[in-house]
Order: structure tokens, then sequence, then C-alpha cells
């Protein structure tokens, strides 16, 4: 069965080529089941998933919107509202902030002069993540979704926030 498709505004003709060829991997009646995968897509083309974008994804995946918004709010990874021009997600869960982690988020909040869930003048949102299968080696944090960093000592998140903001990879927390 091929999609319903709504009225695109949002989503490019590339977004939702990528979405359908997630789709592919699927049987054609539980194309819902790249919802992780379009949802991945639709940010990364609008860096964030408005309700209107939702409604998008909802309408190429041919699913209740309503679906599309639960899987969105379940998971960390996906922002519904506006970041900056980078994000940080540092792991605050048990095993890490017996590690180093609550040290780690107190610098990272110093350096950047904001809290959870804000963005820093020089454009950086920070967040508090959950578990990131990585607890052995804290402090944990994972920059733009899909970068992770390791043992993020203090000299280390300066290091990747300068990185960041001037705009060149760098090898900090690799
Ligand atoms: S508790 Fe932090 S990565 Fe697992």
């Amino acid at each position: 069965m091929s999609a319903v498709r709504t009225n695109q505004r949002l989503l490019s003709a590339d977004a939702v080529a990528k979405i359908e060829r997630e789709c592919g991997k699927y049987p054609p009646e539980q194309r819902q089941s790249a919802v992780m995968s379009a949802l991945r897509i639709a940010q990364d083309e609008h860096r964030w998933l408005s309700n209107e974008l939702m409604e998008e994804v909802a309408g190429v995946l041919n699913m209740p919107p309503v679906w599309v918004y639960e899987v969105a709010t379940f998971y960390g990874m996906y922002d519904l509202k506006p970041v900056g021009k980078h994000k940080v997600v540092i792991c605050t869960n048990l095993p890490c902030a017996l590690s180093g982690s609550e040290h780690a988020a107190e610098h990272l909040k110093a350096k950047l002069g904001c809290g959870f869930g804000e963005t820093s003048a020089s454009g950086i949102t920070l967040k508090e993540g959950e578990c990131m299968g990585a607890c052995g080696d804290a402090p944990v944090l994972i920059v733009d979704n899909k970068r992770m960093c390791s043992f993020m000592s203090d000299e280390k998140i300066d290091q990747l926030l300068a990185d960041l903001v001037s705009g060149t990879k760098g090898k900090s927390g690799t």
C-alpha cells in the first residue's frame, strides 16, 4: 500500500526519498516501522521537530500523527523545541554520576553559561540525557546526536566546546 501524501511543505523531496528508502526495509503494510528513522531524517533537515513537521512525517508513513508524536516525546534524541547550532547531551544517570558526570555537567554549565534545556550565547544547547550504553566510559556525552565522546575531563570538554564554536572537528573527546 502506498503512502497517503499530505501537502508536504516542510520536508524536502530529498528527505521524503530518504524516508521512503527506510520504509522499503519493511513490508509495505508496516511503513510505520520506519518512524524513528523518519524522525531522524526530518530532524536532520530542520534541526528540530515542530508539530507541523511531525504531521508531515505521519503523512509520509500513513500513520496517525499522534503515534509519531508519542515516539518523538519518548526518546530523548528528538528535539521538540528549537536548538542551537550544536547540541551537547550529557548522561547523568547513576553509573555515570558515580564516575564524574555530575562534575562534568557542572563544568559544562559554567563554561556555556546556561543550564540544562538552554542554549548558550555561543549557540550550543545543553541537555541532560539518559544512559547511552557506555557507562564504563563516563563522563559520556553525545554531540549533535551522532558523535559520542567518552572520559570527558574538564580539559577535553574545554577543547570540545572550542572546536564546536570554531567549527573545527578537532580530536576532542574521541
Ligand atoms: S549510565 Fe551513563 S552511559 Fe550508562
